[in-house]
């Protein structure tokens, strides 16, 4: 098995291209899909995860973690805070015994929203911590103020100053106090960063109105296995003792839900019956629920493969809504999904405020879809036209991929920066179930072609 140092970990960090030599996928649409497609490890679970080794002062190894552009950054930001990180494929070995500086580095930063995850670790393990702001992306402003009000509750000194958040704990101890906690929003990144924060801190914190996400789930199970004492998680109030040390451990990412839904979108649009494995079936309860309103039969098989099958498609409304409401990561695919069901839809995305980019592309695309306040009108066509579209944003960009697999015709879809960011060899898999679909290294030049 091929040995990966940090900077081939690092190769999937490509720098930006100019618009020309970006590269494109190039989809022919109406290929019946057969077969089954590989879920990997959750990215959303992973990036909180690979913060929270450093957590612990010893070894830990993480199995299951995908292979992405925002994986491979978040290592590059552990390895600029002195951790040795070994990665034999989706194994990764990290040794975070020794934290070289409390400052992370704004290069990556800046590329890496969830990059600020490591201020609560930081914060917990040496006392202090800067941390660049995290700044906006495609789909809103993105603030962290609750991440703050959480900390500062728990005892830190935090200020901004030159794009910088600077946080120290109080007091000569330099150790963080448990406190109770009211997240203004369940927030999944706050919640995770008090949490993590909490697990060191002297006494018990208790989080109120906390995100219930299985990511969340994921990260609290990751650090009770290095002898944290989280309880709760899941539910809107977690409890959390701190204890003195976390020890070493081995832990298993959960698979990804919000790619696992992507896939039984592809089965929906196409009208192909396909399973997807391997998925924890009630992380995807929403997704599921809807998939069958709209007319698709979605059998469990065998506690983790799920089975769809598509029969006569209406559409339905959907309100995006914080964990276990329907996920605001499944919106944009279902948009695309809801353009050739028969009938009206409504779609309201109350998460973000900024989430509907993709609205423009389907109507390029002869979408009957209107964008009105933070809803999509959509009224149902027979089908697509293919047409060369743009991804603005990671989930904006699966869904062109599904839009191009449904329409008629050769559909090329750029913004790759952002499907890779968050989807593990998504052509490949897709082609593994009969989709003609390619990766060209550019629109001029001809394709870098791996096993087609
Ligand atoms: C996580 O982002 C996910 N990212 C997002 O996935 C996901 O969409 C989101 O949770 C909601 O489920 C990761 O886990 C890395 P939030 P996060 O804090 O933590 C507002 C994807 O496509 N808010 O729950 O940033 C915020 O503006 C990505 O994989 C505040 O106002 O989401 C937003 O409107 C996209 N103040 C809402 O809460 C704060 O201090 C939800 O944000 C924090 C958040």
């Amino acid at each position: 098995m091929e040995d990966k140092t940090i900077n081939s970990i690092n190769k999937k960090t490509n720098q930006p291209q100019s618009e020309a030599d970006q590269p494109v996928l190039e989809i022919w649409g109406h290929q019946p899909l057969t077969g089954e497609i590989n879920v990997s490890g959750a990215k959303n679970s992973a990036l909180a995860i690979l913060a929270g080794t450093l957590l612990c002062s010893d070894h830990c190894r993480l199995t299951n973690l995908p292979n992405l552009v925002d994986i491979g950054r978040m290592c590059q930001i552990l390895s600029a805070l002195g951790l040795k990180l070994n990665r034999h494929d989706d194994i990764l070995d990290i040794d975070a015994t020794h934290i070289s500086t409390s400052e992370a580095p704004y290069k990556i930063v800046s590329r890496l929203r969830a990059s600020f995850f490591v201020l609560g670790p930081l914060l917990a393990r040496l006392g202090v911590a800067k941390v660049p702001l995290p700044g906006g992306c495609a789909i809103g402003s993105r603030p962290i103020e609750i991440h703050i009000k959480g900390l500062q509750a728990l005892g830190a000194d935090v200020f901004i100053e030159h794009g910088v958040v600077h946080a120290t704990v109080k007091g000569s101890k330099g150790r963080l106090k448990g406190a109770k906690i009211y997240l203004d929003y369940p927030s999944v990144g706050a919640t995770e960063t008090i949490l993590m924060a909490a697990t060191l801190a002297e006494g018990e914190t208790i989080i109120e109105n906390a995100a219930c996400e299985p990511e969340v789930v994921d990260l609290a199970n990751f650090c009770n296995s290095m002898g944290a004492k989280v309880k709760g998680a899941g539910t809107n109030t977690i409890i959390i003792s701190g204890v003195d040390r976390l020890h070493s451990t081995t832990h298993d990412i959960i698979p990804d839900r919000i790619e696992a839904g992507t896939f039984l979108v592809a089965g929906a649009i196409t009208r192909s019956p396909i399973s997807v494995f391997p998925v924890i079936p009630e992380h995807l309860t929403p997704v599921i629920a809807k998939l069958r309103e709209i007319g698709c039969e979605i059998i469990v098989e065998d506690s983790r493969r799920l089975k769809i099958i598509p029969k006569e498609l209406r559409g339905v409304d959907i309100e995006t809504l914080p964990y276990p409401g329907f996920p605001t990561d499944m919106q944009a695919q279902f948009t695309a999904l809801l353009t050739i069901c028969d009938g009206n839809s409504i779609v309201t995305e109350t998460v973000f405020e900024n989430r509907l980019h993709h609205v423009a592309e389907l109507q390029r695309m002869g979408a009957n879809i209107k964008v009105k306040g933070h809803n999509a009108i959509i009224r149902g066509v027979h089908q697509l036209s293919a047409a060369p579209i743009t991804g603005s944003d990671l989930r904006a960009s699966a869904a062109m991929i599904l839009a191009g697999l449904a329409a008629d015709g050769k559909t090329i879809v750029q913004g790759l920066e952002h499907l890779d960011r968050g989807y593990e060899n998504i052509e490949e898999k897709l082609r593994g179930l009969g989709a003609k679909i390619r990766r060209l290294d550019s629109l001029t030049r001809e394709a870098n072609l791996v096993g087609v």
